[in-house]
């Protein structure tokens, strides 16, 4: 019996990375998995990612659906509601990064990671929890980083959306406990994506080598293996909970 049999997963932003990766994991254990990609440059990957899923004997269709406007996520879930029937877990994973020094941040800057990193949380959440409290079960999980742990130089705008997104995370799991909805987010150290692909060649990837106990990168895979758990009834006592994947990072 595979871990997700019959159930069914959103999640954003997938067409490529972490995403794709944990659409991909969700899938081989037996979930249908609904995903959204936003841009048209991403389109061509997503249906690619649509056929591998399906060819994986899950039921699977990617949306084009902007994970930071509210009214976008409405429709997105109401969709896959009509076409699934039901959203047992929820993977807000959509993310960017537009790192400056704060003496040169924009606002408008500010402002776009803000509303992809973290206001895509609230949106999509806030859809998913009507069907999940219906159910009377459900397992939300929300990306957030080491990065909204610890901060960085350079990275202020990024680190207070995910450290926001914790705060958010275990709001949720205080109101919707006792409904059997867990909410618990993932904490990334550096994972080898187009996202971190200017740190993972010479001299800043081997300064953060040196940082991280495990001597590596690592990989979406591994994330996706986080997300699995909190995904299925293996993590069915864990709600509220920050686990940081980041090969020791965080110690
Ligand atoms: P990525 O850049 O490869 O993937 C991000 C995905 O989100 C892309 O497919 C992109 O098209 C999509 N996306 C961007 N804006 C969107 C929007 N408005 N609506 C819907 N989709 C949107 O990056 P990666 O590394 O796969 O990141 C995935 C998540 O993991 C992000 O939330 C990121 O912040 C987080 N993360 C990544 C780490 C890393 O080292 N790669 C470390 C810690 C957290």
């Amino acid at each position: 019996m595979k871990l997700l049999s019959g159930k069914t997963s959103i999640v954003t932003g997938a067409a490529r990375g972490i995403g794709a990766a944990i659409a991909i994991k969700l899938a081989e254990q037996g979930s249908n998995i609904a995903f959204s990609y936003v841009s048209d440059n991403s389109k061509e990957k997503a249906l690619a990612l649509e056929a591998e899923l399906t060819a994986l004997g899950v039921k699977a269709k990617a949306y084009q659906s902007n994970a930071a406007d509210f009214a976008q996520c409405e429709t997105f879930v109401n969709d896959v509601l009509k076409e699934f029937g039901t959203i047992d877990v929820c993977v807000n994973n959509a993310g960017i990064s537009k790192d400056n020094l704060l003496l040169r941040m924009t606002a408008e800057q500010w402002d776009d990671v803000m509303d992809v990193n973290l206001k895509s949380v609230f949106n999509m959440t806030k859809q998913v929890i009507r069907p999940m409290m219906k159910a009377k079960q459900g397992s939300i999980i929300n990306m957030s980083s080491i990065i909204g742990i610890r901060g960085n130089a350079g990275q202020s705008s990024y680190a207070a959306s995910k450290a926001g997104i914790i705060g958010f995370t275990k709001s949720v799991a205080h109101e919707l406990g006792s409904r059997n909805i867990r909410c618990n987010a993932i904490a990334p150290g550096f994972i080898e994506t187009d996202m971190t692909h200017y740190l993972q060649d010479g001299d800043a990837s081997a300064e953060f080598l040196k940082k991280i106990p495990l001597g590596r990168f690592g990989k979406a895979e591994e994330i996706a293996n986080t997300t699995l758990f909190l995904a299925s009834d293996l993590s069915s006592y864990i709600t509220g909970q920050v686990l940081s994947a980041c090969g020791g990072l965080n110690i």
